[in-house]
């Protein structure tokens, strides 16, 4: 573990050198005046905060005019907060662009796919392509890097924020060049262009590259190919001005490490993250809870995946929110307990850092309504005691900083692109969901207490015995190869309805579905048949599916029927099934079976699948069990995902309280049988 190295120097103390975890917020004092500065001193101090995010909206009192800088309030706040002993993680300020630039500089403005053009007044209203945004917002980095670079409070850059979250899609003239320059690289020939986009298909056919546009506002469905590529480049554009700043940051102060927040539980969801991955020297991420009983499993998994998109290193949990928040349509508080169970889920899965949106709820703006460490109740309030008792929490931890999450035997894979195109208009329904699907066997292995890593399709799957990638849409050759290996290695495979059918270009793969996974599964699935929202399939053993079935015609007979459907066109048609080959196995789930149905389908295959077994310390499902390792110890994170106490065993185990989180502490090599030995004991080691 690096634990010297640039990119995870923010996890040691300026002062002392020794590592703790982070904890802190964005910080926007220039909301505020400076009497409150002082009292914003106090409290963090009082909260245990120990790092803020400074100046992501600063551009338009940073550089009130072209060129013109004013840096002396942001000098003096970094004072402030170094003489508290604060660290700053700080901003690139080019998220939201001043009035001047934008009313000089009209062109700037992005548009959406039917030519509306996104006024300032808001934020974020930058094209990613823009040539004359990206050198003003180059200019800013740069003065910036030169006046702060030696600051000894500056742990790291923060470069834009949240990078894409509204202006990710720019169907302007500006992206339609530069989605041209993408195109020429990755085709060479318009030849090679219109035979992947299947533009045969209704007089699409190119003969000029200027002929290509984005995919604007057309009468009806527009080309899926177009639309792949176009999600790619807008994905790949946001990155361009990614590493634009940070060579900047790279070349002025190459000691300082930069990240840049994700949004890896997007509710816009087209950000290739594992791409991105490589582009910044930590890896950051946003998370903001969905609401209701799916809430606490959700953040399970987007943390998960977080870690593994961070490749197993520590990363940093740039903004979670206190409590409620203020962009659905109800916004409820947190429960109690919540703020700390989930700030410590996200620590289970590898943060090293803590922090929220934001830290004094904003009284003027968008977002007063979102909660902020200090609420408009002040510090007398349920939410600041909460803050104060989750940084205490944390420095306990710090020992924790540094450790790596131990894998997984199992592995849910996670695909940006199927995730894309699953989605897509003119499908054979629109009641099917990706992301609910993959969530759907993420919880029932929680549900089942076995432990899983959430993980991105292009990692390595070598050293996981199961592994499950459910609707995994599209799948080019060298995946299919991939996946056929975890079979042939004598491992197991589970898929789901929707898999395979479309190569890298959103083109079907013929000879009947599951396409590129028919030879693997030993299956061939004639026709999709989508269930009403009315109808639903039973299944001999009773499962119920919705949305989705599907005619398998044929299985090979190497292939064992776990599952029939029980009634209607379908009767007596496998349902569920499962090839053998020599040790490893391929499953296939045709049917939408929701939670509780992939739950039996999971426990049908523990049977001789061990990497499948319950661990004990789950609970029955009632906990989640992460564990991270270090040189000298392990931990044992047990997250009670119920509303009940939960004992790990009956008699003086432990204990651990509704909505609540115990840690621990063993030996490093101690064996998952001496921390069952632990929870009974309650000993650490
Ligand atoms: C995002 C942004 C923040 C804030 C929060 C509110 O994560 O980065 O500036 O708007 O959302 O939830």
């Amino acid at each position: 573990m690096a634990t010297q190295a640039r990119e995870y120097r923010w996890v040691r103390d300026g002062a002392t050198g020794a590592r703790r975890m982070r904890y802190g917020a964005d910080y926007n004092p220039e909301q505020w005046s400076r009497d409150v500065w002082a009292e914003d001193m106090r409290l963090m101090r009082e909260a245990g905060v120990n790092v803020v995010s400074l100046a992501i909206f600063s551009w338009a009192l940073l550089e009130p005019r072209p060129g013109e800088y004013d840096f002396a309030w942001l000098d003096e706040v970094i004072d402030l907060l170094h003489e508290n002993g604060i660290d700053v993680d700080l901003a690139t300020a080019t998220a939201s662009p001043p009035a001047w630039l934008s009313q000089r500089h009209p062109e700037i403005l992005p548009q959406t796919e039917d030519g509306t053009v996104l006024w300032p007044g808001a934020r974020q209203h930058w094209r990613p392509t823009s040539p004359v945004f990206r050198e003003h917002a180059l200019r800013l980095v740069r003065a910036l890097a030169e006046r702060y670079g030696d600051h000894p409070a500056i742990i790291a850059w923060h470069i834009s924020n949240e990078l894409g979250c509204h202006n990710i899609y720019d169907y302007s003239d500006d992206a339609a060049r530069a989605f041209r320059g993408w195109l020429r690289q990755r085709y060479g020939t318009l030849d090679a262009l219109n035979d992947a986009w299947g533009t045969a298909f209704w007089s699409q056919h190119y003969t000029e590259w200027d002929q290509i546009l984005p995919p604007r506002t057309a009468p009806t469905h527009r080309n899926p190919g177009q639309r792949l590529d176009f999600e790619r480049f807008s994905s790949d554009a946001v990155r361009d001005h990614l590493r634009a700043e940070a060579a900047v940051l790279a070349e002025v102060t190459p000691d300082i490490p930069f990240t840049t927040n994700f949004m890896v539980a997007q509710n816009v969801r087209d950000i290739d993250y594992p791409s991105w991955a490589g582009d910044v020297d930590f890896v950051s991420n946003d998370h903001y809870l969905r609401p209701g009983e799916v809430g606490r499993d959700d953040l399970s998994f987007w943390a998960n995946l977080t870690g593994n998109i961070a490749e197993g290193r520590p990363w940093f949990l740039m903004e979670h929110a206190p409590s409620a928040i203020n962009w659905r349509e109800v916004n409820p508080p947190k429960r109690p307990g919540v703020l700390l169970r989930d700030a410590l889920t996200h620590v289970g899965h590898g943060a090293d850092a803590v922090c929220f949106f934001q830290w004094r709820q904003s009284r003027a703006g968008g977002e007063r309504y979102h909660s902020g460490m200090v609420p408009h109740a002040g510090e007398h309030s349920r939410v600041f005691r909460d803050v104060v008792a989750l940084g205490a929490r944390l420095q306990e931890l710090s020992e924790v900083t540094g450790s790596h999450r131990e894998r997984a035997r199992v592995a849910v894979v996670f695909d940006y692109e199927s995730w894309w195109v699953s989605g897509r208009d003119s499908h054979p329904t629109d009641a099917i969901r990706y992301d609910d699907e993959t969530l759907a066997w993420y919880r029932a292995l929680l549900d089942l207490g076995v432990r899983a890593d959430v993980v991105p399709v292009s990692a390595s799957l070598d050293d996981y015995e199961v592994v499950i990638a459910p609707m995994l849409h599209v799948v080019p050759d060298v995946l299919r190869t991939r996946l056929e290996d975890v079979v042939r290695s004598g491992r197991h495979l589970v898929t789901t309805y929707f898999s395979g059918i479309v190569d890298e270009h959103d083109r079907v793969w013929l000879g009947g579905y599951p396409g590129a996974l028919r030879e693997v599964l030993g299956v061939t699935v004639e026709e999709f048949v989508p269930l009403l929202p009315e109808e639903e399939a039973v299944l001999a053993s009773g499962a119920r599916a919705a949305h989705w079935s599907e005619r398998i015609a044929r299985v090979g007979a190497d292939v064992e029927v776990l599952d029939t459907y029980a009634a209607g066109d379908l009767a007596g048609m496998p349902a569920v099934t499962r090839r053998r080959a020599g040790d490893g196995s391929a499953t296939y789930v045709s049917a939408d079976l929701g939670r509780e149905g992939v739950r039996a389908v999971i426990e049908r295959l523990a049977g001789d699948i061990d990497a499948l077994a319950a661990d004990p310390l789950a609970a029955g499902g009632r906990l989640e069990v992460i564990v991270r390792s270090g040189q000298a110890r392990r931990h044992v994170f047990l997250v009670n995902r119920t509303d009940e106490e939960v004992v790990v065993d009956a008699g003086d185990g432990v204990r651990v309280a509704p909505r609540g989180v115990e840690v621990l502490t063993l030996s490093a090599g101690a064996s998952d049988e001496a921390a069952v030995a632990a929870a009974h004991g309650r000993m650490g080691s």
